[in-house]
């Protein structure tokens, strides 16, 4: 792994069988025989379709059905490894595109992770440097959140889409909770002719996924918990490169180990660094000055971008996904 978190195309590959045991490894022994027998069978079963029809991202997202709370389906297949399995293959077939690109300087790639259930289209851009989050924050994590976008030569990406995502304090997302302002810990960015995009954000905090359905009766046959560890989401997209959707993980938070969805990768684990207060408002935008008693961390997080493989390629389209029963809407 590079200092910028990205990972070699070849060795970021992750082996489809240990996954799928790591899936099936999570079910509790106090689970009943019953489940014990057949569930290890059922995921066996389901991955092995995924894996042999290849499903993509866009193929898997159409098969949601989308309720107006929220999306069941996505939950039910995040807590039994499909959405992280289809994720995986899909990193794959970047990988594989990274390394037959012969412009590539070192094939190093920016591993992906799955989009969750709360990615809002349409959020408005805003300057980089100012916060995304809309209400004060008492006693939080606030977090200086820069980086850079790289293209697959190392270039940097100017004019890069950055939306960016992650739960409040009390471990729920906006779209989870009315009283909490619109786009609360949530914004979008575009690269500045450097290739920077910055915000200021929160240090996110571990929450469960919900569990009063479907996917939360799944969760307790299994005898397993519903917690997901701290992290941030991206999506990220510019023209010519596929569409990069990412996570970013607490290296302190706890379930690393045990993710509720498996989609922890080592590569996109990271270091929230404390930072000397007033001293990342020296320099830089107007708006970090503004925050610079309640900054406590800085992280900086940058991404390698691969190239899209033809013009037909269509990266990500997942209209119709919607979120806290609001229709979607793309930008
Ligand atoms: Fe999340």
């Amino acid at each position: 792994m590079s200092d910028n978190h990205t990972v070699n195309a070849a060795e970021g590959d992750i082996d489809l069988e240990q996954y799928t045991q790591s899936v099936i490894a999570s079910i509790s022994s106090k689970a009943s025989p019953r489940v014990r027998k057949a569930f290890p069978i059922l995921i066996k079963k389901l991955h092995e379709f995924i894996v042999e029809a290849d499903v993509t991202v866009e193929e898997w997202q159409a098969g949601q059905v989308t309720t107006v709370q929220r999306d069941e389906m996505v939950l039910v297949s995040d807590v039994l490894g499909v959405e992280s399995l289809v994720d995986i293959l899909a990193f794959k077939r970047t990988a594989e595109a990274a390394k037959n690109d012969e412009k590539s300087s070192s094939n190093e790639v920016s591993h992906s992770a799955i989009l969750g259930p709360f990615y809002r289209h349409g959020v408005p851009v805003q300057p980089n440097g100012t916060t995304i989050v809309r209400q004060f924050e008492k006693d939080a994590g606030y977090t200086r959140l820069f980086g850079t976008v790289y293209d697959s030569e190392g270039k940097p990406v100017k004019g890069a889409m950055v939306d960016v995502w992650h739960d409040a304090p009390d471990g729920l997302y906006d779209a989870q909770d009315p009283s909490k302002p619109q786009n609360h810990c949530r914004g979008r960015f575009q690269t500045d002719e450097n290739g920077r995009y910055e915000t200021i954000c929160l240090r996110p905090t571990p929450y469960p996924i919900p569990f009063d359905h479907s996917a939360g009766k799944l969760l307790q046959m299994m005898g397993r918990h519903p917690y997901r560890p701290a992290h941030i989401h991206f999506w990220i997209e510019a023209p010519g490169h596929k569409t990069l959707v990412s996570q970013v993980f607490d290296r302190e938070s706890d379930y690393l180990k045990d993710d509720a969805v498996f989609a922890v990768k080592d590569s996109l684990v990271i270091d929230f660094v404390p930072i000397e207060q007033g001293k990342s408002a020296k320099e830089g935008y107007e708006a970090r000055a503004e925050l610079k008693d309640v900054l406590k961390y800085e992280l900086e997080q940058d991404f390698r971008l691969t190239k899209a493989v033809s013009q037909e390629d269509p990266g990500l389209d997942i209209q119709g996904l919607a979120i806290g029963g609001e229709p979607v809407v793309k930008a």
